[in-house]
């Protein structure tokens, strides 16, 4: 389960019905879809063969068929990061600078964790941490950037109109730049 925290306080948020609400009225979409569906091996191995891949994708075909009919979306894949992947810290150094995209965001926790600041339609910024089960959407052109948690590692699924929609439009002035 996803917690919210609201800057400046950063009061945690967990109660399902608030978050998804709060993040509704800032322009996200929240689910949480379950993931004990899923064999262990699926959700522990961070070296998926592409057969796994496959399995995972298909575990979750209803949902993801859902989604795309709502959002337009045209494909799904699925993206590990561990400490494994190579040029990890290059890959976090990027996605750790604010930017936004040129289509929605989405993605689906499989396993393990990360934390994404995202600055709503209010102009807010909120710090969401999401898990195993979370589903969020930030809707294209909506400015975030994105770190791992202590557990260094996430699995998702990856849903997308054109892949070319997933490159990072920065919205902070590289450092050196200012
Ligand atoms: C992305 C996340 C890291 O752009 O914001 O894939
Ligand atoms: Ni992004």
């Amino acid at each position: 389960m996803a917690i919210l925290r609201l800057r400046p306080d950063n009061r945690p948020i967990q109660a399902p019905a608030e978050m998804a609400s709060f993040l509704e009225g800032e322009g996200l979409i929240y689910r949480n879809w379950d993931v004990s569906r899923l064999r262990g091996g699926l959700r522990d191995n961070y070296a998926l063969a592409e057969a796994e891949k496959a399995e995972i994708l298909a575990a979750f075909k209803a949902e993801v068929e859902s989604l795309k009919a709502e959002g337009g979306y045209v494909a799904a894949d699925i993206v590990v990061l561990s400490d494994t992947t190579p040029d990890l810290e290059i890959l976090l150094g990027k996605f750790s600078r604010e930017h936004h995209h040129s289509e929605d965001e989405v993605r689906f926790v499989v396993d393990g964790h990360g934390i994404f600041t995202i600055r709503g339609r209010s102009g807010r910024y909120f710090e969401l941490t999401v898990g195993p089960g979370d589903l969020i959407t930030v809707p294209a052109g909506t400015r975030h950037w994105f770190t791992l948690a202590e557990d260094r590692r996430i699995k998702c699924i990856r849903l997308f109109q054109d892949p070319s929609g997933w490159a990072a439009i920065y919205d902070d002035a590289p450092a050196g730049c200012q």
